[in-house]
């Protein structure tokens, strides 16, 4: 398997802030049929389903499948009984992310740092470690927006990342995948012939209430010691009809950026409150953004395996390629080098800025509510965030809701 690494330099210690985070340990989604939604993640996008929790592996309590592609690692957790808290939230939210968790030298040293910063505790989250012969994982866990939480993950011996980036055993009571999932096995060969080239978390979008967002960039400046690294506001991102708010919040060494949303005031209902209508009214997460080195290559991969994408008029290709090459010119860097036809038949959004230019594309919700979407992005030195397409890609979006009956 093909490791990317995104750590810190070497220089990074155990003596080093016990916030300083190594990596996104892994994606944690609740959804209603893990093993269902293992095969949907990994026809439509690719993954790999590596390894089980379960029954056979001795939890009585969840089903968990581990997949995994470049340096993401999506947990797909369904609760075997209705009091677990996955079957809970699951009928209330709908699948969803649950937890974005990150590894840390210390598990119980950033939980403890983050409860001085401020953090409440999640239900469950206090400090706890599996452990057997092959190793231990420590986990900890604080609450951020909604039902949504982090937490801190540290490893020892076997289960180390870097071990489990080789295909090591997840933690405790995982296994690989055996006979008992022979479509699940199946899906994986094929997917190893045919790569979809998705990398890693580039970011992470949160929609919160109207008046919410600087609470919860508060929080991540004061509770993670995230810093600002953008923010947009309603005039950068408003249509006719709808319009949002957003700051992006990125990690001490931008390992992961995670945009905060909030609705502004519109003639009609913004995407954001749509979220909040069909998700209880409670914030979440509402994009995972996946980097792609290759957006052309990837995004006709997605789109042969059935994915579906927002659709933009062909008049947005009309103007984007004098937008984003000016703007490149300006700053001295080349123009566009991705078959500019080939970019429009795969439907493909492209933006620029002073460091240089991304291509992004955007799925439609991954289940029946109109709730999470993916991103597949890539940067060729731009480290924004399409801010050149929010325009077009709104009036896209409006057209969906209105197809729902949301606007
Ligand atoms: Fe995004």
């Amino acid at each position: 398997m093909t490791t990317i690494s995104r750590q810190p330099s070497a220089a990074a210690s155990k003596t080093s802030d016990p916030l300083q985070l190594i990596d996104v340990d892994h994606v944690r989604f609740h959804v209603g049929n893990a093993k269902q939604a293992a095969f949907f993640y990994a026809h439509c996008f690719g993954f790999q389903i590596e390894q089980v929790s379960d029954l056979t592996t001795g939890n009585r309590d969840a089903a968990t499948y581990l997949l995994t592609q470049g340096n993401i690692r999506f947990l797909l957790t369904s609760g075997l009984s209705a009091e677990h808290p996955a079957s809970l939230e699951v009928a209330m939210y709908g699948d969803g992310v649950k937890d974005v968790a990150f590894t840390v030298f210390d598990a119980e040293k950033a939980f403890d740092k983050a409860i001085r910063n401020g953090a409440s505790v999640a239900p469950g989250g206090e400090p706890r470690t599996y452990r057997d012969d092959a190793g231990t994982v420590t986990m900890a866990s604080i609450r951020t927006y909604g039902r949504c939480v982090h937490s801190f993950v540290s490893r020892t011996g076997g289960y180390d990342l870097t071990q489990v980036k080789q295909g090591g055993t997840f933690a405790p009571r995982f296994k690989k995948l055996d006979g008992q999932g022979s479509a699940l096995l199946a899906i994986n060969e094929h997917n190893k012939k045919h790569p979809c080239g998705l990398k890693y978390v580039d970011h992470l979008v949160g929609n919160v209430e109207l008046g919410k967002m600087n609470h919860w960039v508060a929080f991540y400046e004061n509770v993670l010691e995230f810093s600002m690294f953008k923010h947009f506001d309603d005039k950068d991102i408003s249509t006719e009809y709808s319009a949002l708010m957003s700051k992006v919040m990125a990690s001490g060494n931008n390992l992961i950026k995670m945009p905060i949303n909030e609705p502004a005031p519109g003639k009609k209902k913004s995407q954001i409150q749509e979220y909040l209508d069909w998700h209880c009214n409670t914030p979440g997460v509402q994009h995972l953004a996946l980097r792609t080195d290759d957006e052309l290559h990837s995004i006709a991969a997605l789109r042969s395996r059935g994915v579906d994408f927002l659709t933009l008029p062909d008049a947005y290709y009309d103007k984007v390629w004098d937008r984003v090459n000016k703007m490149l010119t300006e700053h001295g860097h080349h123009a566009v080098k991705e078959d500019h036809d080939r970019v429009k038949q795969l439907g493909i959004l492209v933006d620029a800025d002073d460091e240089g230019y991304l291509l992004q594309l955007f799925t439609k919700p991954l289940q029946d509510r109109p709730t999470l979407f993916f991103e597949i992005i890539c940067r060729r030195g731009s480290q924004s965030f399409g801010k050149g397409n929010f325009k077009a890609l709104f009036e896209a979006l409006e057209l969906e809701q209105e197809r729902r009956g949301n606007l």
